[in-house]
């Protein structure tokens, strides 16, 4: 330690201007970065705010054109499509999953035809279309693995002709990967990517979406296909498997109470790493900056900074838009 005035090493001098910190930090979020999740449900021009999720709606198909259209004047490029299934068209063989003209294919079809730059990811799961609720097929109160499989591969081709450009199976099922990859080259989808929730937690925090589209499980849990929030190494060998099974992205959700999740992730992986920032956070800061407590626009941005500190090159989230508008405001 040289002689001199203590202290001789300041860290404040990086801090003292605002020129300063933006040359030296260390992390950037960009409207590129981030995932915007879009609710669709049948009907003709309405709209409904989900009532634990303030400011967010679900719409139905023509009227969500214009809300893109506001996302993509944000400079946000990709969106996630989630579709709210009428109670009397949910079975249990997913149905309505399959059927070419449902909601889910229409939407993807009108999406990409007045929005062909958009990247279109969907949700591939049963749950919106299932009596039990659940992400596959029940038997003997059980969510059998391999069956489910099956089915939820013919969906990821149904999406891909719909002409999805992304598949997004988040519904935790053994070996889904590898069979979704093998249908969708058989069927000549070589270019359908795969965005896998490889590490998608049993969370309380889903609960605000399975309002929005009225898919809460009708029994029981999903504790068995979905992991235990104490687990970190089985989040690495869940991510692991979906690289070596041809997910072009794994995911890990929720996001805030599992970056150190994302950080391990990250660093077995090579395929980018993606977040999904879930609808339970994203009503526990609207609640909080509705009462006063938070400043609503920092504690968002500093939330998603912190996804990427962690590690997370992509961000689902329902602050998307709004976050993209203060990020082009500079
Ligand atoms: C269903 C699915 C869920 C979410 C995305 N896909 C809920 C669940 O697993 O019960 C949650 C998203 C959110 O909370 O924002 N396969």
């Amino acid at each position: 330690m040289p002689h001199g005035q203590f202290p001789y090493i300041r860290g404040r001098r990086l801090r003292s201007s605002s020129a300063l910190r933006a040359m030296v930090a260390e992390h950037e979020l960009k409207p590129a970065d981030f995932i915007a999740p879009i609710f669709i449900m049948e009907g003709k021009d309405h709209k409904v705010e989900i009532p634990s999720m303030p400011d967010y709606y679900r719409y139905t198909l023509d009227r969500v054109m214009k809300e893109i259209e506001e996302l993509q004047e944000a400079g946000i490029r990709s969106l996630l499509l989630f579709v709210k299934v009428p109670e009397d068209k949910k079975d249990n063989k997913g149905t309505e999953a399959l059927n070419e003209n449902g909601l889910m294919q229409q939407s993807v079809r009108a999406i990409k035809e007045q929005f062909p730059d958009m990247l279109v990811m969907t949700d591939v799961a049963l749950d919106p279309y299932s009596s039990y609720g659940h992400d596959g097929i029940v038997k003997d109160s059980e969510i059998v693995n391999d069956e489910s499989v099956e089915l939820l591969a013919e969906m990821a081709v149904s999406h891909a002709q719909a002409g999805a450009d992304m598949v997004a199976p988040s519904d935790m099922m053994d070996g889904r990967i590898a069979a979704m990859r093998y249908a969708l080259d058989e069927q000549n989808f070589k270019n359908t990517g795969i965005m896998a929730y490889s590490a998608k937690y049993a969370s309380s925090y889903y609960g605000p979406f399975r309002d929005a589209l009225d898919s809460a499980p009708g029994f029981g849990d999903k504790k068995t296909y979905q992991m235990d929030p104490s687990n970190v190494r089985e989040a690495i060998k869940e991510a692991k498997l979906d690289e070596q099974e041809g997910a072009d992205i794994v995911m890990v959700k929720p996001g805030l109470p599992y970056l150190d999740v994302v950080r391990a992730v990250r660093e077995h992986v090579s395929v980018p790493v993606s977040v999904y920032n879930v609808s339970g956070e994203y009503a526990m800061l609207k609640a909080a900056a509705e009462k006063g407590w938070l400043n609503e626009e920092e504690a968002m941005m500093e939330a998603l900074i912190g996804f990427k500190r962690a590690g997370a090159d992509l961000i689902a989230t329902y602050f998307a838009k709004a976050a993209s508008k203060l990020i082009n405001k500079g």
